[in-house]
């Protein structure tokens, strides 16, 4: 699976932006917000790595807990996937557990994504191509 981006968590996305700019990042899109996540979304790009930053903008926001236990960093790598179901069902059976159900982002083009968590290897989003 190819990689797409790697998600990195920030608490306040124009403070981060400003920073990641002055690293040499370029905006590839500006915030989103993603209402049902509760989350704000920008995915910046350098020398061809993309990253996505998400804040969370609510105690109700899927990524809340994650923001007060990890604080600012990456937290996953998203990759594209040809076969969404076949790919979970690969992935549950080396022991990833599914952590958010398979939805449409639409941060990604209403690109239907999902999140697992491996008890070694962390968390990883798969997003339909
Ligand atoms: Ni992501």
């Amino acid at each position: 699976m190819k990689i797409h981006h790697i998600g990195y968590l920030v608490k306040k996305i124009d403070k981060a932006k400003e920073e990641f700019k002055n690293m040499g990042y370029t905006v590839l899109q500006e915030d989103v917000y993603d209402d049902d996540r509760q989350i704000n979304i920008c995915f910046m790009e350098k020398d061809g790595y993309v990253i996505e930053l998400v804040s969370p903008t609510s105690k109700e926001s899927t990524v809340a807990g994650l923001m007060k236990k990890l604080g600012n960093t990456p937290y996953h790598i998203c990759y594209e996937t040809e076969d969404m179901d076949k790919d979970i069902q690969i992935l549950l059976a080396r022991k990833y557990v599914m952590w958010e159900e398979k939805k449409p982002a639409i941060a990604i083009d209403g690109k239907k994504v999902c999140f697992l968590i491996h008890p070694y290897a962390g968390m990883i989003e798969l997003v339909e191509r």
